[in-house]
């Protein structure tokens, strides 16, 4: 009795806290214009175009990246508008973001900054490997998917920066004990990083398909409108995680025989007609394809 009650009292402490942190991790405005701009089918080029070059810095780095040797152009590109236009507005788009979201993310005045830069990584590597899976297998993700995986972790954040010593228990938990980073989180801090990542969510106002992906990518089924997406990051997740792109969780095997991997066969049997290895074995090897460009965004 007195457990749970102890449980239940520091389980709402969390929830204060997180309350008031949602107002210092502030996400940057910039990144929500653009998010509410690429989900609005009559957005123009000339919209998106002086979004970025409002900002010089951004302008910048978004042609250094259109420059790399990734996407092979023929011609240099040296303004954002002929960006565009070579590389697409979704392009430019998930360039746009993943350059905002890791400057805000390094820009955190933290202790924290070796975890800071493995959970961004992590949530690069993710956000590739989700589209490179949603590409290869057809799967209708509707262009979502590098976006859904880049947030998928953001409640992580909240954590490293703000519970810095609980974060370190919840690592040495989840190895000690074997356990799941959800399970070692309940039992640390009494919250886990799926409900923290909705709340901070919500109060990003992201659209609809991403809260669903930072609260159920660990429970694709249990998201009522967007468990395809769910079970898209999630496998990208467990891909990641066996590649030494993870965040400390429990290694597993990819099989067809998990919740994720069952959505997505669900919706595109073609899948299944390859054995999970291969399917691991060529996602691995278009990843390490795209590797050199995937480390100027990390
Ligand atoms: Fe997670
Ligand atoms: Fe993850």
């Amino acid at each position: 009795m007195i457990v749970i009650e102890k449980q239940e009292n520091s389980r709402r402490d969390v929830r204060i806290e997180i309350q008031r942190i949602n107002e210092v991790v502030s996400f940057p405005p910039v990144v929500a214009e653009i998010l509410q701009a690429m989900s609005d089918a009559d957005v123009t080029m000339a919209k998106v175009t002086s979004i970025i070059e409002s900002d010089p810095a951004l302008t910048a780095k978004i042609l250094r990246v259109a420059n790399s040797p990734f996407y092979g152009l023929r011609r240099d590109v040296t303004n954002i508008a002929q960006a565009l236009r070579m590389l697409g507005l979704d392009e430019i788009g998930h360039l746009l973001l993943t350059c905002q979201m890791k400057s805000r993310l390094m820009s955190l005045n933290s202790h924290q900054h070796i975890r800071l830069e493995q959970l961004w990584k992590h949530s690069v590597a993710v956000a590739a490997v989700s589209r490179l899976l949603a590409t290869r297998f057809r799967i209708p993700t509707d262009g979502k998917e590098y976006t859904a995986g880049l947030l998928h972790d953001m409640g992580k954040l909240v954590l490293i920066q703000y519970f810095p010593e609980q974060y370190v228990s919840i690592e040495s938990m989840i190895t000690q004990e074997s356990i799941s980073d959800i399970d070692a989180e309940q039992r640390v801090i009494s919250i886990s990083h799926t409900e923290i990542g909705k709340q901070i969510g919500e109060k990003w106002r992201l659209p609809k398909e991403y809260l669903e992906v930072m609260q159920y990518h660990h429970r694709p089924s249990l998201s009522s409108n967007h468990s395809l997406l769910c079970g898209v990051v999630r496998c990208a997740d467990l891909f990641c995680e066996q590649w030494g792109f993870g965040m400390g969780e429990q290694k597993e095997d990819f099989t067809f025989d998990n919740e994720a991997a069952g959505i997505i066969l669900d919706a595109v049997p073609q899948m299944g007609k390859l054995p999970a290895e291969t399917v691991n074995g060529e996602l691995r090897a278009a990843f390490e394809q795209q590797f050199e460009h995937l480390q100027v965004l990390m």
